[in-house]
């Protein structure tokens, strides 16, 4: 089990963060993804006059968040929770509306590195992979009951795995004589089955893992729904900041700015508008941010991240 003074992880592209998030206008803050405060205790510190709701699904980077961001008093409040329950817990919280919205989807360094969460091939562990480990099936749960057909899906949708109906053959093949328990076990397999010298030099266990680590916390369909309720809920002049670390999150992220931001979709020549469509957003990142140089010499996780904003220019 970790204690809150052994999470320990690195918040990333801080910079550019705190310089979109902190000239935002208005003092009610959420950081949707507290993991070890970092993020929050960089913008407590320099804008002194916030409050700030800290949402987390996984109670250990609650206890973690609540211990370090202790000096900031009654300025914070952190509420286990999942990000797409963002709008009851912030009505919850007698907010009816907020000022600045970020969100640093994806694991935690402790969520990885701990063999007990099961996220990680590296170390043999359950095959659990909860961000919650209180709620829902577990990776073995998926793994020793869904159809062939979907679990092939699950890993090439969410993973790109090239070889996932043979992954998914071999998973079932496998159950037939003992679940599925360990993440080493699966480890070996995926190094059998996918091999060493496939998919640009990433262990062959890289894709499956992270396809299995989607589904478990049904990480997609959480995005798209927090998406949808930030543009209510972030009133006008406020801003929405999303750091995602890969391609399938950066999507959704990039296509639903452009969607908001976008005004009439009517077909070319029509005299009026019948769409009604009114833009939502001002996106204030045309391409993505990335780690800097430096940053990424310190801190290698940074690699795949990609920060995009927008600022909320009209409420739907
Ligand atoms: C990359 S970490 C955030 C790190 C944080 N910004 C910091 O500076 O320490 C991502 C966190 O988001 C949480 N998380 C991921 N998906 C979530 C969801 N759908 N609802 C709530 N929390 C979620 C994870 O449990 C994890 O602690």
């Amino acid at each position: 089990m970790t204690t809150p003074t052994d999470f320990q992880h690195i918040p990333v592209l801080l910079a550019p963060v705190l310089d979109l998030l902190a000239e935002t206008p208005g003092t009610r803050f959420v950081d949707a993804t507290l993991g070890g405060g970092g993020h929050s205790q960089a913008l407590l510190a320099r804008r002194p006059d916030i409050r700030l709701l800290g949402l987390d699904r996984d109670p250990a980077a609650i206890a973690a968040a609540t211990e370090r961001l202790r000096p900031f008093g009654d300025r914070l409040t952190a509420v286990q929770a999942t990000f797409s329950s963002l709008e009851q817990v912030v009505h919850d919280h007698g907010w009816s509306q907020i000022d600045a919205l970020l969100m640093d989807i994806g694991v935690s360094s402790p969520q990885l590195d701990l063999p007990e969460r099961g996220f990680s091939f590296r170390f043999d562990g359950p095959l659990d992979m909860r961000m919650d480990p209180s709620h829902g099936p577990t990776a073995a749960d998926l793994l020793n009951t869904l159809p062939e057909r979907e679990l092939a899906d699950i890993l090439y949708r969410y993973g790109e795995e090239r070889r996932s109906r043979q992954v998914a053959a071999e998973i079932v093949r496998r159950r037939r004589e003992r679940p599925w328990a360990r993440t080493g076990e699966l480890a070996e397999l995926l190094e059998r089955v996918v091999g060493r010298a496939h998919q640009h030099g990433l262990p062959p266990a890289t894709r499956c893992f992270q396809a299995l680590r989607i589904a478990v916390n049904d990480e997609l369909g959480e995005l798209e729904r927090t998406l949808r309720q930030a543009v209510r809920l972030v009133a006008v002049g406020g801003r929405i900041a999303v750091i995602t670390f890969h391609s399938l999150e950066d999507r959704i992220v990039k296509q639903f700015f452009r969607e908001q931001a976008a005004s009439c979709t009517c077909p070319p020549g029509l005299p009026v508008c019948v769409c009604g469509k009114v833009s939502t957003l001002r996106i204030l990142t045309p391409k993505p941010l990335t780690a800097s140089e430096q940053e990424l010499q310190d801190n290698p996780r940074a690699a795949c991240a990609k920060l995009r904003a927008a600022t909320v220019i009209q409420n739907p």
